[in-house]
């Protein structure tokens, strides 16, 4: 949530971090702004509300330097508006700080400073650290920002430039990410890897409570870190040959779900591998309950993963949003594996319910993307997904991802119990498989594409299942409605009689998840009583469902273990949203109101 980028060098910074802003703006797109120190040591600033290519068109004629900062904003204190943008300067004029992140005590620190004779024109909280700055005495102005630092609460990644400080970045973490680049004799600040990757991957990732120096000679930690080479192809970050970020993302996922795979699987004994849990068998034996946490999509694939846990381990597993674990003071057994599930690693709500677990003494693994990510680091152990980087705010390959991580803990969980040899062989079979028969699901695009045409005219859908097709309904019905916008709302088939069916019309679709598994002919019993009451039916299913003879609209996406069904059929609705987002001409990558990681509470 926002993106930072910033730059010292040889090169003029503008057009740097015009481009590394563009590559961010999936983090936040409301609003964009530069700030650069122009040869003379005067800070220049421009900033608008809109997209980055709409301040591109606005960049005053001369807008220049050799060390600059950027910021793509995604609005919490105050509306999406010019002077809300960043960067926020201080009074003089001399002080611009980009920040990602919010100060909790912005409107004490406001208070105070209007008290002193301080004129505030934001709404943000980020504009009170430019005038703590600016205030500051202290002589560097790593100095001044540690001052200012000193006197605020809460997360940030920010980035300062100073006119009395020519030359020169300060850059600080707190609980949001900022990574340090090393270039030829030029260095470069950035939330996000997206930003830099093209010019440098030997970087240097901060920790919180960290800050740094940054000149065009190098670059100083307040923790002494030094730079390392990351392993990461640049390609991951550009669409290719594909419209949108998403549909990459999406026909990437054959390939993705092997790499979580790969290496993992033991067809011997029909278990898995997973050395990051950190657990003996012993201690994997002992576990009574497992809580799945995580917010969105990773809150759905969470249920999915209970489910797994529950048939294959047999222990009692239970999905939550973490977004509302933390609130309710939460009881913590010791005896209770906690599962944090996170592609980008960074989401506040899940990395503090992870925090409160760990402060009462449980254990917390993680099933996380971003290697290296505050979640990842904040967990006990866990299963890396390997989805690679993700950049549609829609998540994809990285939720199918999660879904295979559960599939490795359930059968890793389950062996270390009773579940026996033939049936993890079984498994393991059947997730060596499932990479080309998601190939084969992205096969039926085309199909999906006109069906999604019909679907898109609704205002408003049911997406339904029952037990194992319960959850994929959920993680449909986000996935439609956060890029088309249409009203999709999720119900357990069974509970439709219970009221909702009241909705049912000619000009409400309900999707239905049917897999293959032994409440197919209950299913189709919620298929009837939606069909008699003439609502349309789309229904994605596996070739051994009967579906008796009610006229729907089919889909099936191919056979398989039927513990595994829930990712194979959660992939064409993937698609369908996808489509349906596209025949009505949305922004697909950048939906409204949404931001990838999600950094505020
Ligand atoms: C939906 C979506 C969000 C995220 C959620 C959690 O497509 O992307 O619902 O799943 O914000 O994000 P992560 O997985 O980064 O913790």
């Amino acid at each position: 949530m926002c993106g930072i980028v910033g730059y010292v060098g040889p090169q003029d910074a503008p057009p740097l971090l015009i481009e590394g802003l563009a590559r961010l703006e999936y983090r936040g797109y409301d609003s964009a702004g530069l700030a650069v120190l122009t040869d003379r040591d005067k800070l220049r600033v421009v900033k608008q509300a809109g997209r980055v290519r709409e301040l591109v068109e606005h960049l005053p004629p001369g807008f220049g330097g050799h060390t600059g900062i950027g910021h793509t904003r995604w609005a919490t204190h105050g509306p999406a508006t010019d002077v809300n943008a960043h960067p926020h300067t201080d009074a003089t004029g001399r002080v611009a700080v980009v920040h990602n992140g919010i100060l909790d005590n912005a409107y004490e620190l406001r208070a105070r400073l209007a008290a002193d004779g301080v004129e505030l024109v934001s709404d943000t909280d980020t504009e009170v650290i430019a005038h703590l700055v600016g205030r500051s005495q202290a002589a560097t102005l790593q100095e001044k920002v540690a001052e200012a630092l000193g006197q605020v609460h809460g997360t940030w990644g920010l980035a300062v430039l100073h006119a009395d400080h020519p030359g020169e970045i300060v850059a600080a973490r707190n609980g949001s990410p900022l990574i340090l680049g090393v270039g030829n004799g030029e260095m470069y600040v950035a939330s996000d890897l997206a930003a830099i990757v093209r010019h440098t991957t030997t970087v240097v990732l901060l920790d919180d409570g960290e800050l740094a120096s940054v000149t065009e000679r190098g670059f100083s930690t307040t923790g002494g870190k030094a730079a390392a080479e990351i392993d990461v192809d640049p390609a991951a970050y550009e669409t290719g040959e594909h419209e949108s970020f998403m549909l990459k993302e999406i026909l990437e996922q054959p390939e993705t779900a092997a790499r979580v795979l790969q290496g993992r699987l033991d067809d011997r004994f029909g278990t898995t591998h997973l050395g990051g849990l950190e657990m003996t068998p012993h201690e994997s034996r002992a576990f009574r309950r497992v809580k799945v946490l995580g917010c969105g999509s990773a809150y759905y694939v969470g249920e999915m993963g209970a489910g797994l846990i529950e048939e294959l381990a047999r222990i009692p597993a239970h999905a939550e949003p973490a977004s509302e674990f933390r609130y309710r003071n939460p009881i913590v057994e010791r005896d209770t594996l906690y599962v944090a599930v996170s592609q980008s690693g960074e989401t506040l709500d899940t990395l503090l319910a992870v925090e409160e677990i760990k402060r009462k003494g449980g254990r917390v693994i993680g099933l996380v993307n971003v290697v290296g990510s505050a979640i990842a680091r904040a967990c006990d152990g866990g299963i890396y997904l390997h989805a690679g980087p993700e950049v549609a705010v829609a998540s994809t390959k990285a939720v199918t991802n999660m879904f295979l991580g559960f599939a490795l803990l359930a059968l890793h969980l389950g062996r270390v119990r009773d579940l026996s040899v033939a049936d993890g062989k079984r498994l393991v079979k059947g997730l060596e498989e499932l990479p080309e028969k998601i190939a084969e699901v992205l096969e039926t695009q085309d199909r999906l594409a006109e069906v999604a045409d019909e679907l898109a005219k609704a205002e408003s859908l049911f997406f339904i299942g029952r037990v194992r097709g319960y959850p994929v309904a959920r993680e449909g019905a986000q996935k439609f409605k956060e890029i088309s916008y249409r009203h999709a709302e999720a119900y357990p088939a069974s509970e439709l009689k219970h009221g909702p069916l009241a909705l049912i019309s000619p000009t409400m679709p309900t999707v239905v998840i049917v897999p293959d598994d032994d409440l197919a002919s209950r299913n189709v019993g919620a298929l009837e009583e939606i069909a008699a009451r003439g609502g349309p039916l789309v229904v994605i299913t596996q070739p051994g469902v009967d579906l008796g003879g009610v006229q729907v609209t089919r889909i099936d996406v191919p056979a398989s273990e039927v513990e595994l069904a829930p990712i194979l059929l959660t992939i064409p609705l993937q698609l369908l949203a996808y489509q349906a987002a596209l025949a009505l001409g949305h922004d697909i990558d950048k939906p409204r109101n949404l931001a990838k990681s999600v950094t505020v509470e």
